[in-house]
């Protein structure tokens, strides 16, 4: 399947709906590994279906468990009663940590002949920690590239389990995890104890791996996180079936959306995770109440409602995120709509992630607009004021975070492009259309139809009813044409019109049009003026210059866009799309009376045939080209007067409003 190499979000001006999750990455391919080491199957319930938990299924067929996924979701593994029915095998676990790391733990007690290898991000993520703690017990593991980092030969070893394992925990957790998953494997006859060094980060990612083994039979026990000891004798025994929770991290991209777009009535609901959750990120949901959140919670859902009464904006100030790395990163996103800036303190392990997280986040935050400063383990984030966002296109660095908290800038009065949106795939492949479904853009109504249709008049009159904004963008191509004019840039020079219209100093005030200093609001409706507008507009090289110009105007509460190609081209998603026409007579006459009380003078033969020659050219040009949206609304107006247009129009925004 080919993914878009972009994806335009338009800005938002709400969010409410219900999000069923998906299942959670961590539990998914936790229980997934617990299951094929029991005695006995396992059928898991509403396990995730993304590109991590697709690596541990392949890994574990290629191991030889053998597995059957249901069409509901679930998965039925039948354990192996921890002795793997392989003994060698060259594993390719993608960019997935939560495969990587607790295999090779497992594989290296069992013994073998294994390769354990991934993408090329995976090889630059530290395992170091790990490979000491197993090669401390006497486990036999090479590394094939660089020291300290994956691709890794792991052999026949021979694990002394005497002394206690010491492994590091302030690097990643999943170390820990990995070794807690992996020792039952041995079945040891005596306790064995695992001791951390250096202070344990992420601690909820190791008490979910601790819950997790105690459904399997093997209850850990722990001394102030510190010591882990696995008791004498430990097996995992399958508990029968067991149900996957929804993805509390992915949660937290669809709360904070109820936060800065809910409110008055309006609520985003996340259905399966709730206050009993075993994840730590389910925090996530509390640190947005203590900012500020309306939050409420239920049985198997959380729900984000805007802010608390009184509140205006989340509060800023300094977070510890060492217990919740990956929601985290949507806090440094909702930073640029707080009152005041924003110190997320305890996130280091963001460098060691799908990508160095806290460059990334530094580096498309700025794009944005915003201040950021950044150590080791911290990142300060300044709000933005509204006239400081700047239009991005935002580079997500194969990381699915990244993709997913960016999404929330569409909530900022800018335009937002997410490059590589296909890389959510490694846990919500379908995440952008469930934030689709909770998201409300800003309005637009587009009313598109041929010269003199009226279309401009009606436009303005709708937008001032409604106290929407109000685009004419013909006017963009007339100011183009007059400056081509006045420059003598010959009217088929493509490069040289779109190099002068993407530098335009074009800007609407009211009935004032002005072009640099000067208001050209008369200038531009000559009919000469005209006829170059159309065949500028013909050439796609102005029109895609353009085209940023026009989105830009989408702004809270809503705009009225009137032109040829707007609900085709520029607000393909327009909430109303009107094609307004009338036939050649009417519209020569009205545009003839308009010249005429502009002091104009031409005749009506010459307005006609003007007319005719445009809508040729309008309607044949190869880009763009005049014809209604195919779910635009039709009015021919030829016997309505403007106010009864206006009605209409109005009555239809009305309707779609309501349903
Ligand atoms: O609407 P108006 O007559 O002011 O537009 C001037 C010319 O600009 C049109 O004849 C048309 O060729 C071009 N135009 C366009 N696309 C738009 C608006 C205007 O091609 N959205």
């Amino acid at each position: 399947m080919t993914s878009p190499d972009h994806l335009d979000l338009p800005p938002l001006l709400g969010a409410a709906g219900r999000v069923r999750l998906p299942g959670s990455k961590s539990i998914s391919n936790r229980l997934l590994l617990l299951a094929a080491l029991a005695d006995g199957s396992t059928r898991i319930d509403g396990l995730l279906d993304s590109d991590d938990t697709r690596v541990m299924l392949d890994a574990l067929r290629t191991l030889g468990v053998a597995l059957e996924r249901g069409d509901d979701g679930s998965c039925t593994v039948h354990g192996c009663g921890g002795l793997l029915p392989v003994r060698s095998a060259d594993l390719f676990l993608g960019n997935a940590g939560t495969a990587l790391r607790p295999l090779t733990a497992a594989l290296a007690l069992a013994g073998g002949d294994w390769r354990v290898r991934g993408v090329a991000r995976m090889h630059e993520r530290p395992i170091g920690d790990l490979v000491d703690a197993l090669r401390g017990i006497g486990c036999a593991i090479d590394y094939l590239g660089n020291p300290g980092y994956p691709p890794l030969a792991i052999g026949h070893g021979a694990p002394r389990l005497d002394a206690p394992l010491r492994v590091r925990g302030d690097v990643s957790s999943q170390f820990l995890s990995a070794l807690l998953l992996a020792l039952p494997l041995l079945r040891c006859a005596h306790d064995v104890a695992i001791e951390v060094v250096g202070e344990l980060i992420s601690r909820p990612y190791v008490d979910l791996t601790l819950r997790l083994l105690a459904r399997f039979g093997v209850d850990v026990r722990v001394e102030g996180w510190k010591r882990f000891i696995v008791p004498a004798g430990s097996r995992y025994r399958s508990p029968g079936r067991i149900a996957v929770e929804g993805d509390a991290s992915s949660a937290s991209y669809f709360l904070a959306a109820g936060v800065l777009g809910g409110g008055h009535g309006a609520a985003v609901r996340v259905e399966g995770v709730d206050a009993q959750s075993i994840q730590g990120d389910v925090a996530f949901a509390r640190v947005l109440q203590q900012l500020g959140a309306d939050i409420g919670w239920g049985e198997g859902w959380i729900e984000a409602r805007g802010l608390r009464p009184g509140v205006r904006a989340l509060a800023g100030g300094d977070l510890d995120c060492v217990a919740i790395p990956d929601a985290a990163m949507t806090l440094a996103v909702t930073a640029l709509f707080a009152a005041a800036p924003t110190r997320l303190l305890g996130i280091g392990s963001w460098r060691v992630k799908e990508t160095d997280r806290i460059a990334a986040m530094a580096t498309e935050l700025r794009k944005l607009g915003a201040l950021v400063d950044c150590g080791d383990d911290w990142m300060r984030v300044q709000p933005l004021a509204d006239r400081d966002w700047r239009s991005a296109s935002i580079a997500t660095y194969d990381d699915h975070r990244m993709a997913m908290c960016f999404s929330l800038a569409s909530f900022g009065p800018a335009d937002i492009r997410i490059e590589d949106p296909g890389c959510v795939a490694k846990t919500f492949p379908g995440y952008f259309d469930a934030f689709a479904r909770i998201a409300k853009p800003v309005p637009v109504i587009a009313i598109d139809g041929p010269t003199a249709s009226g279309k401009g008049t009606v436009a303005a009159h709708v937008a001032s009813a409604l106290g929407f904004g109000y685009l004419d963008s013909g006017v963009l191509y007339r100011v183009c044409a007059l400056q081509a004019l006045r420059r003598g840039v010959a009217l088929d020079n493509a490069e040289a019109l779109a190099a002068l219209a993407a530098d335009l100093p074009v800007r609407c005030a009211g009935a004032g049009v002005w072009l640099g200093d000067e208001d050209v609001a008369l200038a531009i409706r000559g009919e000469a003026v005209g006829q170059a507008a159309s065949r500028v507009a013909v050439l796609p090289s102005v029109r895609s210059a353009l085209l940023a110009r026009q989105r830009s105007l989408r702004r809270a509460p809503g705009l009225v866009a009137d032109g040829r190609d707007m609900g085709t081209v520029v607000f393909p998603d327009a909430q109303l799309k009107v094609f307004l026409g009338a036939s050649v007579s009417a519209r020569a006459e009205r545009r003839y009376k308009q010249l005429i009380s502009q002091g104009i003078s031409i005749t009506l033969d010459d307005v006609r045939q003007d007319l005719e020659q445009r809508d040729a050219r309008d309607s044949n040009r190869t880009v763009a080209a005049l014809r209604p949206a195919v779910d635009a609304l039709q009015l021919d107006n030829s016997e309505l007067d403007v106010e009864q247009t206006v009605r209409q129009v109005l009555q239809w925004w009305g309707r779609q409003a309501l349903g």
